[in-house]
């Protein structure tokens, strides 16, 4: 099975967690572009969507499937998105497609974080991709020596600007041995947006396609 196979398997069998008449909130990236498809197959079972980014919004669209604005929905009860690394605890590195800020917003909405992955995102210790930081663009130095001290290497994500007008830092060789410390101290630098730890709201699910098919744990 190809990676792209195993996310494939994993995104499909998301679809358990999505009741019927329900309005589903829908990360970002191309494990969820399946998942997106999958939905579609089932799109009139269901009101319609939350999405965490331009990209899957305009797929969900083409699909036929409604999408809500998050400000005239309450509450819903399923997030389904993938991640770039998940720990044994289901804390996750996400934000490798620069849609973290939307990400993190839907998933607090939602009562269930579904993590979909393919099984190359499974890590002992988080860091190994670099941890993506949304930063206010005039702040960008600025933030880049403080991360420099908290021992990241920083590097801008050239080119890249995110559906809410910002910039992206990749902090590199970051060993995130506590991660919920760590994405507070990071989201407590002035400029920062958010950065891409989900570990305060990691994952409540996780579907982990492997060459054996889609496993939960
Ligand atoms: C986007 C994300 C994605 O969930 C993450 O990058 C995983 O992407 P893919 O499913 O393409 O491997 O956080 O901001």
């Amino acid at each position: 099975m190809t990676q792209d196979e195993m996310k494939k398997a994993a995104a499909w069998a998301a679809l358990e967690f999505v009741e019927d008449d329900s309005i589903v909130g829908v990360g970002t990236g191309s494990t969820v572009n399946h998942f997106i498809d999958a939905l579609g197959s089932i799109k009139d079972r269901i009101k319609g969507a939350v999405s965490s980014s331009e990209a899957s919004t305009e797929r969900l669209k083409e699909l036929g499937i409604e999408v809500y604005d998050l400000n005239s929905v309450a509450s819903f009860s399923v997030y389904v998105d993938g991640a770039d690394e998940i720990n044994a605890r289901n804390h996750m590195i996400k934000g490798g497609g620069a849609a973290l800020t939307r990400e993190k917003i839907v998933a607090a909405v939602a009562d269930k974080f579904v993590c979909i992955i393919d099984n190359t995102k499974e890590v002992d210790v988080l860091g190994k991709f670099p941890l993506p930081v949304e930063v206010i663009p005039m702040a960008r130095s600025y933030v880049a020596r403080e991360l420099v001290k908290l021992g990241g290497d920083p590097v801008y994500r050239e080119g890249v600007v995110t559906d809410n007008g910002n910039v992206i830092l990749d902090v590199h060789n970051m060993q995130i041995t506590d991660p919920v410390a760590t994405e507070e101290q990071i989201n407590a630098i002035v400029g920062v947006v958010t950065n891409g730890l989900f570990a305060a709201r990691g994952a409540d699910h996780v579907i982990i396609g492997t060459p054996e098919g889609a496993k939960q744990r």
